[in-house]
């Protein structure tokens, strides 16, 4: 088991944990829909996913290319006792391995930084989306309040927290989004940024 994936499970727990149930409701806010088959994107140790499964019908496959989080996350599913709701699927964004239209709701928080090819990636995505399903793809922090405890626990542990933070979700991010999913088969998208997220939100 590797220890990254491990002390990222704690850092959530420890800091992070208060954000993912604000986002899974303003996820199912914003989709409208509250069933059907949602992929959680990067999902590392699952919170996400976990949190839309608790307050929905969704039927939830949380996917990450990282066996050591897959490990981890499996542990979660079990304690969070959603075995039957949610599904651990090892994969790369680049590559699904899921069939073209199949998927209703895809999300994912703070992976997208990190993908080789951002293009690829967001057509993948709308490869697996189901006609009028939706995507809500980005990074966020909950509301001020919870952003504001994090970045105070956060500061605590690397003096480089607003200057990473910047680079992801800061005022010339959304610009960039842009450029890249204008370059990929996803027709309409709609960028939501303020201080606390960045979500690029699309429908099929
Ligand atoms: C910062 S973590 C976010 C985890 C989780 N979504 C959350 O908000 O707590 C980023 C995750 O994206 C995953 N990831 C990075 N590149 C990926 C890729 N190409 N395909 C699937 N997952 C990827 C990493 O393994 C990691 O678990």
């Amino acid at each position: 088991m590797g220890n990254k994936a491990r002390e990222f499970d704690r850092l959530v727990r420890e800091v992070f944990a208060p954000i993912y149930p604000i986002i899974a409701a303003q996820v199912m806010e914003e989709v409208g829909f509250n069933e059907g088959l949602c992929l959680d994107i990067g999902t590392g140790s699952g919170y996400l996913g976990l949190n839309i499964a608790k307050i929905s019908d969704f039927k939830v496959v949380a996917m990450d290319n990282n066996s050591d989080s897959i490990e981890v996350l499996k542990e979660n599913i079990s304690q969070w006792g959603l075995d039957s709701q949610v599904k651990s699927l090892l994969g790369d964004v680049h590559d699904i391995p899921l069939a073209t239209n199949t998927v209703q709701l895809a999300v994912s928080r703070g992976s997208m930084f990190f993908w080789d090819e951002a293009i690829v990636a967001f057509n993948e995505i709308y490869r697996v989306l189901s006609p009028k399903g939706v995507g809500f793809i980005g990074g966020g922090f909950g509301n001020l309040e919870t952003k504001a405890a994090v970045d105070q626990e956060m500061l605590k542990r690397n003096p480089k927290w607003l200057e990473k933070l910047n680079n992801r979700i800061g005022s010339k991010e959304p610009e960039k989004w842009r450029d890249i999913v204008s370059k990929t088969n996803i027709m309409n998208f709609n960028i939501i940024h303020n201080p606390v997220e960045m979500w690029i939100v699309f429908r099929k």
